[in-house]
C-alpha cells in the first residue's frame, strides 16, 4: 500500500511499474479536439501547459474506440485509426520533455451518444442509433416516447461485445505505439463500461451478465495489442441514482467491483461517485447561470435540444440538480477510502479538489495514492505552479465552462472575473517556473 504518513504531493509514484514523477494528475476532461487537421495542436495547446507547469500525470479526455457512434458529445476524438493516432506521437514527446506522463481514456458512449439526445446531430445522421447492453430501462423508453430522448438501441450479441473489447485493446496498441505511457478506460459517466458493470443497464443472459466480463475481455485485449501498459479505469458507484431508479450500484458493489479489478491485474483505479446518468452528479457545482443565459449561445441550444421549451426544461434540470450535488471539495474520498480497505493498487481520488493542503490529507489520510484535478485546467493552464505553491485554484465550480460544450463550443473557462484574475496572475509571473 502506498501513501504513508509522509507523503507529500511532490513524491513519486508507481503505476503498473511506471514511474510518475509526482502526485498530481490533471483528470481526464473533453478537449473537443476532434479527428481534423488541427487535432494534434489543440491536444498540445491544451495539455502541454499542464505537463510544463508540473502535473505529473496528464489524463487525456476520452476518446472513440470505434468508426462510428459512441461520442457523447461534439467534437470527441476517434482512435480506431492507426495513421491517426500515430500523429498524436508528437503530443506525447512533448509531455514527455517536461518529464510527465500521459494515459490517453479510451471510450464509448453506448446509449450515451449523440443519437440519443442532440437533435442537430440525430437530423444530420438519421440513421446512426445507440449500441445497448440490453434493452434500454423503461424510463428512457418513456423519455423517448415523450419525444425528449431518440432512443434507437442495437443490442449487442455476445460476439459483437467481444469485437467491442478488441477495439479497445487495438486503439491501446495504436496509443502504445504513438507513445502513450497507460491506458485509461472512460469506466464512468454512463459510458458503455459502466453500462456493463450497472444493473439499471445490464440484463443480459450470456457471460457479460457478469459486467465485470467485460473489463476482463478489455484487460486481455489490451494485454494482447498493448503488452503491459499501465491500465487503469473509473469504478463506478451510482450513489447519486434519482430515488425512481432502484437496481443501481452500491457502495459495496464498487467495492467489490474494485476488489477484482485489482486481482485481475488492472493497475490503479479511480472510484468516483455517480448516477446511472450522465448529469450533475459528475461535475458537482454551481447552476452555470451566465452559460445558459448568453445570448449568441440561445438558437443554438435550442438546435441541440430540440425547441426553446426543450432547452428551457432542460435548463431547469440543470438547476434543480445543481441544488442536489453542490461542489462538495473531494467527494469521491469516502469511497476512495472504502476501495481502499479492499485493494492494495494505487487509488486515484479527483472531484471538487482545489487546494495542495486538502490533496496532501487525501494522501496521507488512506484516500488515496495520487489526487487529480479537472475543471480548474480550463481556467488556468498552468494551474500546477500555483497550486504546488500552496495557493488555491481559482475554479469556483461554476460549470460554465460546460454547458456551451453541447452545442460544440470549445472548452474553456467562461467566468469574466476568473478570466480577468488569471491574466492578472500571468502579469505578475504567478505561472513562470515549475
Ligand atoms: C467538461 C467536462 C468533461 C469531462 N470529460 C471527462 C472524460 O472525458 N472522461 C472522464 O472520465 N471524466 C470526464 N470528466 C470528469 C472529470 O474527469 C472530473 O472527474 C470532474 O470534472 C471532477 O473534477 P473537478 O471538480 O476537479 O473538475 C469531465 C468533466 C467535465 C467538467
Amino acid at each position: 500500500m502506498q501513501g504513508d504518513s509522509t507523503t507529500t504531493l511532490t513524491d513519486s509514484v508507481e503505476i503498473g511499474g511506471l514511474t510518475v514523477p509526482n502526485r498530481l494528475y490533471r483528470a481526464p476532461l473533453l478537449e473537443c479536439a476532434g479527428n481534423g487537421p488541427d487535432a494534434v495542436e489543440t491536444y498540445i495547446d491544451e495539455l502541454e501547459p499542464a505537463a510544463e507547469a508540473g502535473a505529473g500525470l496528464i489524463f487525456q479526455g476520452a476518446s472513440i474506440v470505434t468508426d462510428e457512434g459512441g461520442c457523447a458529445a461534439p467534437n470527441m476524438t476517434r482512435v480506431h485509426d492507426p495513421e491517426f493516432v500515430d500523429r498524436l506521437s508528437t503530443l506525447t514527446d512533448r509531455i514527455h520533455d517536461h518529464d510527465s506522463r500521459i494515459f490517453i481514456q479510451l471510450a464509448h458512449g453506448g446509449l450515451r451518444s449523440l443519437s440519443l439526445w442532440h437533435r442537430e446531430y440525430r437530423e444530420q445522421n438519421p440513421d446512426e442509433g445507440q449500441l445497448a447492453v440490453s434493452e434500454p430501462p423503461w424510463q428512457l423508453r418513456a423519455a423517448d416516447r415523450a419525444g425528449l430522448i431518440n432512443v434507437d438501441a442495437d443490442v449487442l450479441s455476445t460476439s459483437e461485445v467481444r469485437e467491442l473489447a478488441d477495439s479497445f485493446g487495438r486503439a491501446a496498441g495504436y496509443a502504445a505505439d504513438a507513445g502513450y505511457d497507460g491506458i485509461h478506460l472512460s469506466g464512468a459517466n454512463m459510458g458503455i463500461v459502466q453500462q456493463f458493470l450497472s444493473p439499471y443497464y445490464n440484463d443480459r443472459d450470456d457471460e457479460f451478465a457478469d459486467g465485470v466480463r467485460f473489463l476482463l475481455a478489455i484487460r486481455d485485449a489490451v494485454r494482447e495489442h498493448a503488452g503491459d501498459i499501465p491500465l487503469v479505469t473509473k469504478v463506478p458507484a451510482e450513489t447519486a441514482a434519482p430515488p425512481f431508479v432502484r437496481r443501481h450500484l452500491t457502495h459495496e458493489d464498487g467495492v467489490q467491483i474494485a476488489d477484482r479489478l485489482s486481482e485481475a491485474g488492472y493497475d490503479a483505479l479511480v472510484p468516483v461517485e455517480c448516477s446511472v446518468y450522465w448529469d450533475a452528479s459528475l461535475i458537482r457545482g454551481a447552476y452555470p447561470e451566465r452559460a445558459w443565459s448568453a445570448e449568441e449561445l440561445q438558437s443554438e441550444y435550442e438546435a441541440v435540444f430540440g425547441g426553446r421549451l426543450r432547452a428551457r426544461a432542460v435548463s431547469l434540470l440543470n438547476r434543480l440538480q445543481a441544488r442536489q450535488f453542490p461542489a462538495e471539495p473531494g467527494w469521491n474520498a469516502d469511497f476512495c477510502r472504502a476501495v481502499r480497505e479492499a485493494v492494495d493498487v494505487p487509488l486515484l481520488c479527483e472531484g471538487g479538489l482545489r487546494e495542495r493542503e486538502h490533496c496532501e490529507e487525501l494522501l496521507n489520510g488512506g484516500a488515496a495514492d495520487m489526487v487529480g484535478i479537472g475543471r480548474p485546467f480550463y481556467a488556468e493552464p498552468r494551474l500546477p505552479v500555483r497550486l504546488l505553491r500552496g495557493e488555491r485554484a481559482l475554479c469556483g465550480s461554476c460549470n460554465n465552462c460546460t454547458v456551451p460544450q453541447a452545442t460544440g463550443e470549445p472548452d474553456r473557462c467562461r467566468t469574466p472575473e476568473v478570466v480577468r484574475q488569471r491574466a492578472q496572475y500571468e502579469k505578475q509571473g504567478a505561472y513562470d517556473g515549475n
